[in-house]
């Protein structure tokens, strides 16, 4: 049997989910937008390089969520992005709508698929999801935080001179401002990175992957980042479809777990077959948590406007 994954939004982030996706062969796409024709248009193009790129599997680009029927995983992009000036939050009220009708129509044609949250304010939409599709909280996964360290290890890695390979680095927290890139937890090849680089340095590195994306946003003026984004997801997409169990840093919805409760928040997590398997915690010093308590009441605070707002 073939794997099947469903990406919802075909702009920039969903198409190119759809290409990385065909180019690692993992599976036939589904690709799904509101907008007639985006979705056919960008999934036929992507299904003739396949004969180019040596890739084999199917890529169909629909309006009609009938097609994405049984699903093994299903990432959903669709919504607005950022311009210059907005923060994620900004985006929530529109999203929330966004992600509420196509959890809806998800959780009916597929209720057995894991789905991968990637529209902002993420954390956000990863409740909204969970809300929505009563799926259990293991299948209901956010991209965020492969992508934060994706950025604060490129920025190691540059800084340093050395290969991107070898740094390993922690991003905890919500997907915003406040997340905590965990410099007392990243290495390069096992050298703690506080060996390696003064204070003021590290400093400057986390507050750069902090801004990582609204300096992409800042370049691009009429979007938000979508290459590295994509990369993330299909990271996410692969390890379970492959029931890797890799350890990714995830949103997750956590109910006690770093003295956090019924909140999606950014933490290590394996990612196999069966979506979350496990949540590792971390012990932290005391200023990581504090971080950390920090950047999840700044999720808080907009889970309390979603309520207020829709009276869930
Ligand atoms: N989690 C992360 O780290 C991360 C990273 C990058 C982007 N994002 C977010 O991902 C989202 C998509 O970004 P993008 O750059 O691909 O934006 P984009 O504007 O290029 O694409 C969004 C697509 O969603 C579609 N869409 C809108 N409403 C829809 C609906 N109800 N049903 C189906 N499709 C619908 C639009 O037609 C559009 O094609 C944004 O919210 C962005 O902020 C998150």
């Amino acid at each position: 049997m073939r794997n099947k994954v469903t990406v919802v939004g075909a702009g920039n982030v969903g198409a190119s989910c759809a290409l990385r996706i065909a180019n690692k062969e993992l599976a036939d796409v589904v690709l799904v937008d509101l907008v007639e024709g985006i979705p056919q248009g960008k999934g036929l193009d992507l299904l003739e390089s396949g004969p180019v790129e040596g890739y084999d599997v199917q890529i169909t680009g629909t309006n009609d969520y009938a097609a994405t029927a049984n699903s093994d995983v299903v990432v959903i992009t669709a919504g607005l992005a950022r311009k210059p000036g907005m923060s994620r939050d900004d985006l929530l009220f529109a999203n929330y709508d966004v992600v509420k009708g196509v959890t809806q129509q998800i959780a009916h044609h597929s209720p057995n698929a894991i789905l991968i949250l990637v529209t902002n304010p993420l954390d956000a939409m990863c409740w909204t999801a969970l809300q929505v599709s009563k799926f259990p909280k293991q299948r209901v996964i956010g991209m965020a935080g492969v992508l934060d360290t994706a950025r604060f290890r490129t920025f190691i890695a540059q800084e340093l001179n050395v290969s991107v390979s070898s740094v390993s680095a922690l991003v905890l927290g919500g997907h915003g401002d406040t997340m905590v890139p965990v410099v007392r937890l990243s290495s390069v090849s096992g050298i703690p990175l506080t060996e390696l680089l003064d204070e003021a340095t590290l400093d400057r590195l986390v507050d750069r992957a902090r801004k990582g994306g609204a300096e992409i946003v800042k370049h691009l003026k009429t979007g938000s980042a979508y290459y590295a984004p994509s990369s993330a997801a299909v990271e996410m997409v692969e390890s379970i479809l492959k029931d890797q169990k890799k350890v990714l840093p995830c949103a997750a919805y956590l109910q006690g777990e770093y003295g956090i409760h019924d909140l999606y928040v950014g933490v290590p997590v394996a990612l196999g077959a069966n979506g979350i398997e496990r949540i590792f915690e971390v012990k932290l010093l005391p200023d990581e948590t504090a971080a950390l308590i920090k950047s999840a009441a700044a999720v808080q605070e907009l889970i309390a406007a979603l309520r207020q707002k829709t009276g869930v």
